[in-house]
């Protein structure tokens, strides 16, 4: 256990860089992880290409092949279970998930999202901190719930709106800080999982009870 990666699913919708920053800081060693599968709900969406280009199992399933949601997200779900994962990565996954997908990997499914939550939520984070005038703005990693990116907040990093942004640039070095977030939240919780010598599963198991009992979900930022 002590030697083995964090195997990751990561789920994407569109460009993929933050797909690109995980497999990129795993190539190069700055990460113990292994990408197992990436599942898109878009069928051209860039990041699939990524995966290829990287050797890793793309797969497609697409809402409107399925009559319902929860059949939609029981077949997302299959998709990823099948690479038996240790966590779950939302990145650019443009889709709310309900508890057909998230009941499957309690504690497990996180997110990033380019605001500092629970500012902004939603579509257009970015647009939607340069419409308030914000100061400052950022970036956030999450564990999934039901709602909409309102889950228990793992790290965040703040980036300061300059003058003369628009949404292209405020977005541009907001990405940055997100690929550095989000390589370093999954190294933390790979870091947990050996530490306790613990499966994925059971250390999911055991955030998901700390999460609903209000505890602390940080994973080892101070030790880091
Ligand atoms: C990122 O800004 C992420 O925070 C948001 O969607 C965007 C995805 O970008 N959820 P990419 O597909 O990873 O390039």
């Amino acid at each position: 256990m002590s030697i083995r990666s964090i195997r990751l699913a990561v789920l994407v919708s569109g460009r993929g860089s933050n797909l690109q920053a995980i497999v990129d800081a795993a190539r190069a060693g700055r990460l113990q992880a292994s990408v197992e599968v990436v599942v898109s709900d878009v069928a051209d969406a860039p990041a699939l290409a990524r995966a290829r280009a990287g050797g890793i199992p793309a797969a497609v399933v697409r809402r409107r092949d399925y009559p319902s949601r929860a059949e939609f997200e029981l077949a997302l779900a299959g998709a990823v279970e099948r690479a038996r994962p240790d966590l779950v990565v939302l990145a650019g996954f443009m889709r709310l998930l309900g508890p057909a997908f998230l009941d499957r990997f309690p504690g497990r499914v996180i997110n990033i999202h380019p605001s500092l939550l629970p500012a902004f939520p939603g579509l257009e984070a970015q647009k939607q901190a340069l419409e308030y005038g914000v100061r400052f703005t950022g970036c956030t990693v999450h564990y999934v719930d039901y709602g909409m990116d309102s889950g228990a907040i793992i790290d965040q990093r703040v980036v300061e709106v300059m003058p003369g942004d628009d949404g292209d640039s405020l977005s541009a070095r907001i990405l940055e800080q997100e690929h550095e977030l989000l390589v370093d939240v999954i190294r933390r919780i790979g870091a947990q999982m050996k530490m306790d010598e613990k499966t994925g599963e059971e250390t999911g198991k055991q955030m998901s009870g700390a999460i609903s009992e209000g505890g602390c979900v940080r994973h080892g930022r101070e030790q880091a």
